[in-house]
């Protein structure tokens, strides 16, 4: 499938969804929206829905979960882009959440997104399927303290410190690794994928979610601005990133390798994993 079909779905989802809030409700939910609908590349739900495709046809078992999982996603931008954190005025092109509305509403909008994706997960799991329930484990999980807070809490940590390389790779397996790997794994529970094709998903998603960081972490030095649409800090905030520590070359070595590490692992499938190589190739060519 296109990737831009699944990107359309979800964003169709997520807008149907925040429009059948009451009249009365639309004000307290704005920054939300704002944040949301300002745009992204959709990578985490489009990864869910990839790989649920792979065993099922039934797209609306998978599509909330995947708005729950771009919902987390967007409050872990909000947040991250505050000025305790990485201080940035800049995020899919648009002024950043607390530019916008103010620190304490952004606060509050990050927030409110992390709880209405829990809402709209217990919603899909009232009827007590337990590939739903997992699912929405996985995605608590990774989204946590075991995830991506921690992951968050070693790059605030190590600003202005040397770190070594073990804890650059926690920091990137967590902060972003979690949520891409968690993505995945969400939509091969939902759709019932066997155990053996599960470890080898979740190896591809530790190398796509390392890849990605690394990527992020070159285009943050050489990217272009007015295409990536967001603040290029690194450098500002002292961070400890694969740039910084291995130097550009190197890490557009590591990105292809670990590319063709995710081919290899996808080719161990006996399935039809050409969507999921689709979007491993976009996010390596990727200039946004
Ligand atoms: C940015 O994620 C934050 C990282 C984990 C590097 P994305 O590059 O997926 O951001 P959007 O969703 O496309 O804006
Ligand atoms: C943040 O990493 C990852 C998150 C959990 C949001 P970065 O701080 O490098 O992400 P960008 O570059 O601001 O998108
Ligand atoms: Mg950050
Ligand atoms: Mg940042
Ligand atoms: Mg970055």
């Amino acid at each position: 499938m296109d990737l831009n079909c699944y990107k359309e779905k979800i964003e169709k989802w997520i807008e149907n969804y925040f429009d059948e809030k009451p009249e009365s409700e639309k004000a307290f939910v704005e920054p939300m929206v704002y944040s949301l609908n300002v745009g992204g590349k959709r990578i985490r739900p489009i990864l869910m829905m990839a790989t649920h495709k792979m065993y099922k046809s039934n797209e609306a078992e998978v599509l909330p979960f995947a708005a729950a999982m771009e919902m987390i996603h967007t409050y872990s931008l909000i947040h991250d882009d505050l000025p305790a954190m990485d201080n940035d005025d800049l995020r899919r092109g648009k002024p950043t959440n607390h530019k916008v509305y103010g620190e304490a509403m952004a606060i509050l909008a990050g927030d409110s997104l992390l709880n209405e994706a829990m809402s709209i997960m217990f919603d899909q799991c009232i009827d007590g399927n337990l590939n739903k329930i997992a699912a929405g484990r996985i995605i608590s999980k990774s989204s946590g303290i075991e995830g991506m807070i921690k992951g968050q809490i070693i790059d605030i940590r190590s600003e202005g410190c040397k770190i070594d390389v073990n804890e650059l790779k926690e920091m990137h397996r967590n902060k972003t690794g979690k949520l891409i790997v968690g993505s995945i794994l969400a939509g091969a529970s939902i759709a019932g994928a066997p155990d053996a094709h599960i470890e080898i998903l979740k190896s591809f998603g530790e190398n796509l979610g390392l890849a990605f960081q690394i990527k992020d972490d070159i285009l943050d030095v050489e990217g272009d601005a007015s295409l990536l649409g967001k603040s290029q800090s690194d450098g500002d905030n002292n961070k400890t990133t694969f740039v910084s520590m291995y130097g550009i070359e190197k890490c557009k070595e590591f990105c292809d390798s670990l590319t063709k590490e995710c081919y290899d692992l996808l080719d161990k499938i006996d399935l039809n994993t050409e969507d999921l190589k689709a979007i491993t190739e976009f996010l390596l060519k990727r200039n946004y």
